[in-house]
């Protein structure tokens, strides 16, 4: 007779002690409704360690770097695709493009800062490349080391890149064959544009360089306002003179205090020096 599996409470205790160390970590805030997310994402994880109760998970995830962060991968949202919000894509290779190319012959630096498995670093090395960008460095990073294994990948599947141009396929992805059939990988080409990076945005303070665009997009919306403050400064720090900053659609800077100048729906721009 086969041990029956038990399923793990999770007690209030348990919940409001989860999203405390969530929110300490990652700035991501976990309401009460967030229960039924936290417990679906969870259990599996406590089943697999053979452990009987949350509290127990709780005390290795607060003592195990690698646990943290395969509870932070489980709770965050990875949801991307390719030309997500594409609005930001043509402000990208008409203002962004123009001002820096004027400015240090073509060379643009960039950072897409919760980049999640990948789709939106290459959107823009797409865009800037049909734009005819001569030369880009774009620094990639998330938090979730699961997500960024995905984008160094660079392999996805086929029906979920819908939103792709159907020209851009044959030139920036190699359709995969046989077993891999279904699947398309970026070209090298591309892949060597982009550096991917593990960071967490509460805990850079200095990147040592500074961009002439960055997007952060909907990694904010998960955060309260105090984190959104002290991410969005971090960020504004890390603009060149004239740099363009993305966020998201559904996001916004009400009620941050910055120096940014908005230019267009959910895009912002340093002041040149
Ligand atoms: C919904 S995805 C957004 C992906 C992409 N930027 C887009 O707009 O499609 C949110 C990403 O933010 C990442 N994230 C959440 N909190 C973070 C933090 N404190 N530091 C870095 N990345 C974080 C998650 O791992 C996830 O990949």
């Amino acid at each position: 007779m086969s041990t029956p599996v038990m399923t793990p409470r999770l007690s209030d205790t348990e919940l409001r002690a989860i999203a405390k160390l969530v929110y300490e970590k990652s700035g991501i805030v976990l309401h009460d409704g967030k229960r039924e997310l936290i417990t679906s994402r969870l259990q599996k994880r406590l089943r697999h360690l053979g452990l009987a109760t949350y509290a127990e998970y709780l005390k290795l995830a607060e003592r195990d770097p690698a646990e943290l962060v395969t509870l932070l991968d489980s709770i965050a949202t990875n949801h991307t695709h390719f030309f997500r919000e594409a609005r930001h894509f043509e402000i990208l290779t008409s203002r962004v493009l123009q001002t820096a190319a004027a400015r240090r012959g073509g060379e643009l630096r960039g950072w897409c800062a919760a980049c999640s498995t990948g789709e939106e670093p290459y959107t823009i090395l797409m865009s800037l490349l049909e734009a005819g960008c001569g030369g880009v460095r774009l620094l990639a990073s998330d938090m979730s080391t699961k997500a960024l294994a995905t984008a160094k990948s660079g392999v996805y599947r086929l029906d979920k890149m819908t939103d792709v141009p159907k020209a851009y396929l044959p030139k920036y992805f190699e359709k995969g064959l046989g077993a891999q059939a279904g699947l398309a990988r970026v070209q090298p080409s591309l892949r060597r544009l982009v550096e991917f990076r593990a960071l967490n945005l509460l805990e850079v303070t200095s990147l040592g360089q500074q961009f002439d665009f960055i997007f952060c997009r909907n990694v904010m919306i998960y955060f309260d306002k105090a984190v959104q403050q002290r991410v969005v400064s971090m960020l504004e720090r890390h603009l060149a003179p004239g740099g363009y900053l993305f966020i998201a659609h559904s996001e916004s800077l009400n009620g941050i205090t910055h120096g940014l100048a908005t230019i267009a729906p959910a895009a912002f721009q340093r002041r040149a020096a």
